[in-house]
């Protein structure tokens, strides 16, 4: 037999005709009496194997035909091209070695609940939907190193013990560091800014750590998250900054995820169309928006337009249905077992989208100026506009006592927060600092903070303070937006949630 690692699924339109050796796991087969099909996932890609009976000696194909899903083994044969075989190609056997006979691997092509797939993290993993998010994030984060490498910024790494608290300190997670209660970085931020008044433009990135006691599906107690901080700049240029670097990252995937974003069902013509400028919303306009007639009437026709996709959805299962229990043969079966699972899935999001309608409108019509934007308010907002929008100045009174107040208007400050587009809510918030530090220590005792713990960030402000600013943006929201994934846990591998340490 050639040697084990020899070629990538993804390799093969490079080798039609000859003879190639994969290696990799069983992901289903089926036989058709005298020939098996086994679709093997090699990491790179999956790939549909034929074996033919009059091709293998007897013993091996009966070692083919026993194999259990997740099985890992090598493979050698002929590469053909065939269109309808998953990823264009196929390997006509003629040689195999099994590495491990599976048995009874838990997670089979029929539905499971979110509880059972994340006990079993560790195996989930391997399974295409997830194969295809890893694959998206990873594109994400060297889009993300690159952009600033190339324009211009320092890598600093900021710690994770820290005693500062940078974004309030009713989520933060204590640690006892030697006797002295220390806690784990919710920003690197305050650090950034130190790092930006020595080389002008820097970016640290990193995991973050948050003790969110609430269960939403963008809120994760670790998530990644990248936060750039330049010196000399004003609001503008930092959401100009802002949208060059989320349009970066949106080419990078498309340019090298296509097949991922199809396979997770993403709407990629959405992505294609965005472009600069972002739409620009003060706070104030933002209320208007939630509480005035624009709002109420959105929310309306959102709803008649989803009980309609509901309605079709509920017809399509009951085709589908029909069409399972009509099939002659297996393959039908299977076909039709998967399309179920899609269209059950997608009516449950159909219903959940229902059920949330009315929850929207309650709130946004109650919506009072000086509140914060809340998770359903930003969804409002989001899903009124096909490109990124930025909200910005916002109420002094529920922001960090870091950002700078207004010059014309000192009850709200120079900050924004980027919703994405069509519903799915913020994934950047940032400002400018306050730079005087008069200012600063009175918003830090204002808070009720001890302005020794920020000595040091008080220096900043009394030797060569400069106007500045940054943002922080969530690694795994933006992968969840951009891939239409309805739940950020998706979004990294070993999610931590406030019910969810283990694996
Ligand atoms: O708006 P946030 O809290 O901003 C900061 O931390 C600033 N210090 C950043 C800066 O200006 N340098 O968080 C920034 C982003 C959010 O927009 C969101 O995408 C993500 O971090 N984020 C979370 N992602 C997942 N789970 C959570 N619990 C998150 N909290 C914030």
């Amino acid at each position: 037999m050639a040697q084990y690692y020899t070629s990538k699924i993804n390799q093969l339109a490079g080798h039609n005709g000859e003879e190639v050796t994969i290696a990799g796991w069983l992901q289903k087969s089926r036989s058709g009496g005298k020939v098996l099909f086994l679709v093997i996932r090699d990491g790179s890609g999956f790939c549909q194997c034929i074996v033919e009976k009059a091709m293998v000696s007897g013993e091996l194909f009966s070692e083919l035909k026993h194999l259990g899903q997740e099985s890992s083994l090598c493979i050698t044969g002929q590469v053909r091209k065939d269109e309808r075989s998953v990823g264009g190609y196929e390997i006509l056997v003629s040689e195999a070695k099994v590495f491990c006979d599976t048995k009874d691997y838990p997670i089979t092509p029929k539905p499971h609940g979110v509880e059972f797939l994340m006990a079993n993290r560790h195996l989930h993993l391997r399974s295409q939907r997830q194969w295809a998010l890893n694959r998206v994030r990873h594109t994400v984060i060297a889009a993300i190193r690159d952009f600033f490498n190339t324009n211009d910024f320092i890598l600093i790494d900021t710690p994770i013990f820290t005693t500062a608290a940078g974004e309030g300190e009713q989520n933060l997670f204590n640690v006892d560091y030697f006797g002295e209660t220390a806690c784990l970085s919710q920003t690197g931020q305050l650090y950034l800014e130190c790092g930006a008044l020595s080389h002008g433009r820097v970016y640290c990135f990193g995991p973050t750590f948050r003790a969110e006691k609430s269960k939403t599906r963008r809120h994760l107690t670790e998530f990644w998250m990248v936060e750039p901080e330049v010196a000399f700049i004003t609001l503008d240029e930092l959401m100009e900054l802002a949208e060059d670097f989320v349009c970066s990252i949106i080419k990078a995937v498309l340019e090298n995820n296509i097949s991922d974003l199809e396979l997770l069902g993403s709407d990629i013509e959405s992505l294609r169309k965005i472009k600069k400028p972002f739409y620009r919303l003060t706070y104030s306009e933002a209320v208007d928006i939630l509480t005035g007639p624009k709002a109420a009437k959105y929310l309306e026709d959102e709803l008649i337009s989803l009980s309609s996709s509901l309605e079709d959805a509920e017809n399509k299962l009951a085709e589908l249905t029909e069409t399972q229990s009509q099939a002659k043969k297996q393959w039908q079966k299977d076909k039709a077992a998967a399309e179920i699972i899609e269209i059950n899935s997608a009516i449950a999001e159909l219903k959940r989208r229902i059920e949330n309608n009315p929850k929207h409108a309650r709130l946004a019509a109650g919506f009072q100026w000086g509140k914060d934007l809340g998770g359903s308010d930003e969804t409002i907002i989001s899903m009124m506009h096909d490109r990124p929008v930025f909200v910005t100045h916002y109420p002094k009174d529920v922001k960090a006592f870091y950002m700078k107040s207004n010059e014309s208007d000192a009850g709200v400050v120079d900050n924004f927060d980027m919703l994405a587009p069509a519903g799915f809510g913020e994934i950047i918030g940032g400002s400018m600092r306050e730079d005087s530090y008069e200012m600063l220590l009175e918003r830090i005792n204002e808070k009720g903070y001890n302005p020794q713990d920020y000595s040091w960030y008080l220096d900043l402000r009394k030797y060569g303070s400069v106007p500045h600013g940054g943002f922080g943006l969530g690694v795994e929201r933006t992968i969840a937006w951009l891939t239409g994934e309805k739940h950020i846990r998706q979004c990294i591998a070993f999610p931590r949630l406030m019910d969810k340490i283990e694996i």
